[in-house]
């Protein structure tokens, strides 16, 4: 045994710390508890008991002297960086890699920003909704077939049962009827926000995207007053040199309906994949708002009339930064959300 003991002292002796690696390799042959030095401790039992005590103690120097080597060698790295290089500018080393802002969050950012110029509000309003804010209120009669071009998820009251007058909204337009009620003409807001439709998810639809509407009540509103602001907004949000048209359509809450066009950027007219040929995409629903959803609200539509648009956020986001696909919007991919910094 004191054969043993004083081979490993040598060996500690003779044992140079010069790096990490080596700290952790002493470590593990003669501090640690599996260490050899630890399973000398362990035959401490089979010495005779007449030199137990001796040995004992010449095991409790080696110990000793076996950890405080190994301390003062891991206090000398503590305190040594010679392998951590200190950036010379120090405000250019920036290790941290920065997160970004969602392209639709930019996107509705910029939206929101044009018509605030315009003297335009925010408003909000639940996603969570009665079939009378989303459709009855705005003058979707029962049973219309209107109603369906909308593909709503209604809410299962339990077990399976359906609560037909609880739903997701389908559209933003549930907000215009709530500021209506609780705000007198004029009143001019925009109302960005989630929207539902159970459609299969493709490049080209998803159940949940994004809208701006937008609604102006005050007399004598016109439908020129509609154009000159859906137009100014086109010029601001894709430059001066776009063009927009307005074609009739159909929207129950406004009458007269259009939707706005504007010259597709990726081709500037000529036509190509993403406008189908047509050199044009539609970026907009729009109307004059129709009586009966004014007089639905309480607001007397002799004296006031009024103009409201609809637009969706992903729609104008993926003509902006020509997205060709629709889910990259949701998947969270960092190599493409890195590209919006
Ligand atoms: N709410 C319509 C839609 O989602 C868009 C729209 C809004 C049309 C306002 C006209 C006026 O399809």
């Amino acid at each position: 045994m004191n054969e043993q003991i004083k081979a490993l002292q040598a060996e500690i002796d003779a044992f140079v710390i010069s790096n990490e690696g080596e700290l952790d390799s002493f470590r593990n042959q003669f501090v640690g508890r599996k260490s050899r030095l630890a399973s000398l401790f362990d035959e401490l039992k089979n010495v005779p008991a007449e030199n137990r005590r001796e040995v004992g103690q010449a095991l409790n120097g080696l110990k000793n002297s076996a950890e405080t080597k190994f301390e003062e060698a891991q206090e000398a790295f503590a305190g040594n960086t010679a392998d951590f290089e200190v950036p010379s500018d120090l405000t250019v080393y920036n290790p941290i890699s920065q997160g970004s802002l969602h392209p639709l969050t930019k996107v509705r950012a910029r939206i929101l920003e044009i018509f605030n110029r315009m003297g335009f509000s925010v408003s909000d309003g639940p996603e969570i909704e009665t079939d009378f804010y989303n459709f009855t209120a705005l003058n979707f009669p029962a049973n219309h077939p209107a109603r369906e071009m909308q593909d709503t998820f209604f809410i299962e009251k339990g077990a399976g049962e359906i609560q037909d007058d609880v739903l997701l909204r389908t559209h933003t337009s549930n907000v215009q009827i709530r500021l209506m009620q609780h705000q007198k003409p004029p009143i001019r807001s925009v109302m960005p926000g989630r929207v539902y439709r159970n459609e299969a998810i493709s490049a080209r639809a998803h159940c949940l995207f994004h809208q701006v509407e937008g609604l102006y009540v005050d007399e004598q509103v016109s439908f020129k007053d509609l154009k000159d602001t859906l137009y100014h907004f086109a010029k601001e949000m894709f430059g001066k040199d776009t063009k927009v048209r307005f074609r009739p359509s159909y929207f129950p809450f406004t009458e007269p309906s259009a939707e706005m066009d504007i010259t597709c950027l990726l081709c500037k007219g000529d036509g190509c994949n993403v406008c189908k040929g047509a050199g044009w995409v539609e970026i907009a629903g729009a109307g004059m708002v129709d009586p009966n959803v004014l007089e639905n609200v309480g607001i007397d539509s002799k004296k006031y009339n009024g103009f409201a648009f609809g637009m969706g956020i992903e729609r104008i986001t993926m003509l902006k930064y020509q997205i060709k696909d629709l889910r990259l919007f949701t998947e969270n991919d960092v190599r493409f959300l890195k590209q919006f910094n």
